[in-house]
C-alpha cells in the first residue's frame, strides 16, 4: 500500500573511491526488492553523478542528497540548489536532519522553504523531524514533532504531500548507540500519521511512508520494521558498512 524504504544517510564521511566501492559492495550483495521496496543512497554532494552512475541500472535503487537550498537560483555562494540537483539525476532529498537544525540554525520556517524548492524541482523530500532528549524526558516530545510537521509541511498540498517521505529522528538515538525502543518508535509513528491525516485526510495519511532513524541496526532493524507504522529506516553510521546497510535492507520483509 506504501513504500517501504531504508535510505543511508552517508553525513559527511567517505572518499569518491570508498563511496564507490562501498555502492558496488551493497550492489553485490544480490538484494532482492520486494514490490514497493526502494533503497535510498544519500551522499555527499561530489559523488551524486557517481552514486546516480552507478545506480540508475538497478531498478529500486535511488540517490538523495542531504541538503538543498531554500532559494530557487542566484548569489548564494556556497549554496546547491533542488534543480541543480534534478539535473543531474537525483531523485530524493533530506530536510531538516537535526544536525542541519542544529550545527546550521536551520529553522522550521527555512526547512518549509526548502521543502518547496525541493518539490518544485520535482525532488522528493525526506522531512526529519525528532526531538531532543530533554524534551522527551519532559514527555513533551509530541506536541515538538506536531509543531515541527506544522511549520514545515502543513502549508503543502494533499497532492505534494504524496511526494513526501518523513523521517522520525529521535536525537537522543542518533549516533549514540540509544536506539528508540520498537514501542516508542511505533507511538510516535504512529501520532505523526495521525496528525497528518487530521491535516491531509486518512487516505494521505495511509499513504505516507514514515521512517524511524537513530542508531538502527542489524540487530534492531527487524523489530522496529516490524512496527505497523515503521515504513523503513533512515541509517547513518551502519550505512557506511555494505554488509550492515545490506543486513537492514532485508529486514524490510
Ligand atoms: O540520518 C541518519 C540518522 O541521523 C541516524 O544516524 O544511524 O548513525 O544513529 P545513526
Amino acid at each position: 500500500m506504501r513504500k517501504k524504504i531504508v535510505a543511508g544517510n552517508w553525513k559527511m564521511n567517505l572518499t569518491l573511491a570508498q563511496g564507490e566501492q562501498l555502492i558496488n559492495d551493497i550492489l553485490q550483495a544480490g538484494l532482492k526488492l520486494a514490490e514497493g521496496q526502494e533503497v535510498v543512497v544519500a551522499t555527499p554532494f561530489p559523488y551524486l553523478t557517481k552514486a546516480k552512475s552507478l545506480l540508475k541500472n538497478y531498478p529500486g535503487f535511488f540517490v538523495a542528497a542531504q541538503n538543498c537550498a531554500s532559494e530557487k537560483s542566484g548569489a548564494y555562494t556556497g549554496e546547491v540548489s533542488a534543480e541543480m540537483l534534478q539535473s543531474v539525476g537525483v531523485d530524493y532529498v533530506i530536510i531538516g536532519h537535526s544536525e542541519r537544525r542544529e550545527y546550521f540554525q536551520e529553522s522550521n520556517a527555512v526547512l518549509a522553504k526548502k521543502v518547496d524548492q525541493a518539490l518544485a524541482a520535482g525532488i522528493k523530500p525526506i522531512f526529519c523531524c525528532g526531538e531532543p532528549l530533554a524534551i522527551r524526558q519532559a514527555e513533551t516530545q509530541n506536541a515538538f514533532v506536531a509543531k515541527q510537521l506544522e511549520e514545515s509541511l502543513f502549508h503543502l498540498t494533499v497532492e505534494q504531500l504524496k511526494n513526501v517521505v518523513i523521517a522520525y529522528e529521535p536525537i537522543w538515538a542518533i549516533g549514540t548507540g540509544l536506539t528508540a525502543s520498537a514501542a516508542q518508535a511505533q507511538d510516535m509513528h504512529a501520532f505523526i500519521r495521525s496528525q497528518i491525516a487530521n491535516k491531509f485526510g486518512r487516505e494521505a495519511a495511509l499513504h505516507l511512508t514514515i521512517l524511524y532513524g537513530g542508531s538502527a541496526k542489524p540487530g534492531n532493524a527487524a523489530e522496529l520494521f516490524a512496527n505497523p507504522d515503521v515504513d523503513g529506516g533512515l541509517i547513518g553510521g551502519a550505512s557506511l558498512v555494505a554488509s550492515d546497510f545490506a543486513a537492514i535492507i532485508q529486514h524490510l520483509g
